[in-house]
């Protein structure tokens, strides 16, 4: 794709070619995120973050890999704090926005609506999260993150991930699952409870590819011999009827026992995040933070260089960034060298 000028609306705008290519460039992010170097490359640049749902990584991720291209960011959270409130469109929301800014990152309940509203954008406009559709950035850096993890350097094959949770409302595991078919011979194993199964298109696509896809609500049965198991939260502000997502929170959960008992040892653990670490729910156990597999915090942090990778390559600056940088003169933790024990 021409990343130049593109709106970043999902999954399937990727070839494997742009995903490398994306990857090179996050690579190259490294020093700038973990603050051995600033760049200006992006100085006088403005994005604008819409978010329409409650966001704490990706908003927050968003706007830091932003700053650390040396531009500025606007912020709008919830929907009663703009004028969509007071009945405007996505249109006109989108048309003024657009005046205001070099890009837009914006997330909304509604499937289809960050489309809507690019359609109307004078600006690049990227996905954070269009209701259960996709959330494009989310499945770049997770799969970022599973290639550092298993150390695959290049395209991937013959990865065996679980997925586990809330696979119908789930965006994160739709876009990962699409985005994993662009690669070769990988067995899916779905586990959810069967109202709560991956959407029929997604499970068709996988195996239309030639993939491998099963499909179970047994917990134990999904974790035999994968290498990655891919936890969600039931989301349960998608459900009309909070009764209803009651009945499934706490039905999967991984822990210290579990993990030992029934995983590989080294699978590694992801979540999309936050893990609903309410008793009831606790689908991902705080016993295992000391895991050395458990790799949740690895993806957030490879979630800043990935979206630095996205704003250089659609504000057309990822070959200008070196020529903008300085050292940087204040004290820098070394997360990113010596990450502290989780
Ligand atoms: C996810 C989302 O918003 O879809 N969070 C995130 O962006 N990291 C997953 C979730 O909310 O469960």
């Amino acid at each position: 794709m021409q990343f130049t000028g593109a709106h970043i609306l999902s999954i399937d705008q990727f070839s494997q070619d742009d995903v490398e290519h994306l990857f090179q460039v996050a690579d190259a992010m490294e020093p700038f995120a973990r603050r051995a170097l600033r760049t200006r490359v992006l100085d006088g640049a403005i994005l604008s973050n819409l978010f329409f749902e409650p966001s704490t990584r990706t908003r927050v991720s968003f706007g830091c890999a932003f700053n650390l291209l040396g531009g500025h960011v606007r912020e709008t959270t919830e929907i009663k704090a703009s004028s969509i409130s007071k009945g405007e469109s996505l249109y006109d929301t989108a048309r003024v926005i657009s005046g205001y800014s070099d890009i837009i990152a914006m997330r909304h309940p509604v499937a289809g609506s960050v489309e809507e509203f690019a359609r109307a954008s004078r600006v690049p406009v990227i996905n954070a999260g269009d209701g259960p559709a996709e959330h494009p950035s989310q499945a770049l850096l997770d799969l970022y993150t599973i290639r550092k993890e298993l150390r695959i350097d290049g395209p991937l094959e013959k990865l065996r991930i679980a997925m586990v949770g809330d696979l119908k409302h789930g965006r994160t595991v739709h876009s990962l699952g699409k985005l994993l078919c662009l690669y070769r011979n990988i067995h899916f194993t779905l586990v959810s409870p069967r109202e709560l199964a991956m959407p029929a298109y997604i499970v068709d696509l996988l195996r239309s590819k030639g993939h491998t896809v099963s499909e179970t609500d047994s917990m134990e049965a999904g974790l035999h011999n994968c290498d990655t198991v891919y936890l969600t939260r039931i989301q349960e502000e998608r459900f009309v009827n909070q009764a209803e997502a009651d009945l499934y929170r706490g039905r999967f959960r991984l822990n210290q026992a579990i993990y030992t008992q029934h995983c590989k040892p080294n699978t590694v653990i992801m979540h999309p995040l936050p893990r609903d670490s309410r008793a009831e729910a606790n689908e991902l156990d705080n016993d295992l933070n000391q895991h050395p597999s458990l790799a949740i915090f690895r993806q957030t942090d490879n979630g800043v260089l990935v979206r630095m990778a996205l704003f250089a390559l659609t504000l057309g600056v990822a070959d200008q960034v070196a020529r903008h940088v300085e050292e940087v003169p204040w004290y820098t933790a070394k997360r990113f060298r010596n990450p502290p024990p989780l």
